[in-house]
């Protein structure tokens, strides 16, 4: 039987393209606050028997994860044979270890409870520095989507002559791979992050690359304090004002408007996170990885 898709508030565009990717149907569902603010949740397709899937993007996850977990208890509930959750974005990834006495790790946390609930998971270029894998972290099968070959064919038919940069050494397994793809050159900085928005980049010699446009590319725009900084450091090495490409536009507060403050050429984002600068779609790799979770691959 085909799959049901499911889109949890916010995320029907993504739902109805790789439902037309997968030839897969829609489902109906309803989802509202009681005046108290819990959540209620109401299926109105027929789930009985069916592959169940959750199509729901985890930025800003406090809110989102009870009504997430209530969907895919109610899917079991009512009979779906399978319940898989599509999150392009995955929270709860950077706080992957102690690093103060006392903290919590809420990566393990986090994907202790959504594995108690999915039967398996596909997401974008999850935050993995310092584990290996999902599997890790998730006990859940998963398949993960990478960007980079198609923020590389972005690059190609619209910057000329680019420089692919990275802010720091995490960002390399990306630049590396979409220089690669695009057959660019790239260069990755060195960050120091202080706090959540004190971020320091040294910026290596870069002569070479002066008559190049230089696009920086991260895996997630935050506070942009990361992109901030880089784009200081590169016009005070003389650079033109850069492309910067994030994989998941995150943006909180104010970060957009200090990016654009900050001199940019242009920001770009990938449809992980619905938003404004989303120019890059990934539907296509997305319903790729779900079809292999569907029998279809
Ligand atoms: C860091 O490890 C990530 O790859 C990004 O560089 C970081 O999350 C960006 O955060 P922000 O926009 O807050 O500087």
């Amino acid at each position: 039987m085909i799959p049901l898709i499911f889109a949890l508030p916010g995320n029907e565009a993504l739902a109805e393209g790789l439902a037309s990717a997968l030839a897969a149907e829609v489902g109906q569902a309803e989802f509202r606050r009681f005046p108290d603010g819990e959540s209620y949740v109401r299926l109105l397709s027929d789930v009985e028997g069916r592959s169940v899937v959750l199509v729901d993007t985890l930025a800003e996850p406090d809110d989102k994860a009870l009504p997430l977990l209530f969907t895919a208890a109610l899917a079991k509930d009512l009979g779906a044979s399978r319940v898989g959750l599509v999150a392009p974005y995955l929270a709860y990834m950077r706080q992957d270890r102690r690093f103060h006495p006392g903290e919590a790790v809420t990566s393990t946390y986090f994907g202790r409870l959504v594995s108690r609930w999915v039967d398996w998971l596909v997401t974008v270029d999850p935050h993995l520095h310092r584990r290996a894998s999902l599997d890790e972290i998730y006990a859940v099968p998963s398949r993960i989507v990478h960007a980079a070959p198609v923020i590389s064919d972005w690059i190609v038919e619209n910057i000329e002559r680019p420089v692919l940069v990275g802010p720091d050494r995490e960002s390399e397994q990306w630049v590396s791979t979409v220089a690669g793809h695009a057959a660019a050159p790239y260069i990755v900085l060195t960050k120091s992050r202080h706090g959540d928005r004190d971020v320091e980049i040294a910026v290596p010699d870069v002569e070479t690359w002066r008559d190049y446009t230089p696009v920086l590319v991260d895996d997630i725009i935050s506070t942009a304090q990361t992109m901030i900084v880089t784009v200081r450091g590169l016009e005070k090495a003389g650079m033109p004002a850069p492309v910067c490409i994030g994989v998941h536009a995150v943006f909180a507060g104010s970060a957009l408007g200090d990016l654009r403050a900050a001199g940019v050429a242009r920001i770009v984002t990938c449809n992980t996170i619905p938003h404004e600068t989303n120019a890059i779609d990934l539907t296509e790799p997305i319903a790729k990885a779900v079809s292999a979770f569907n029998g279809r691959d």
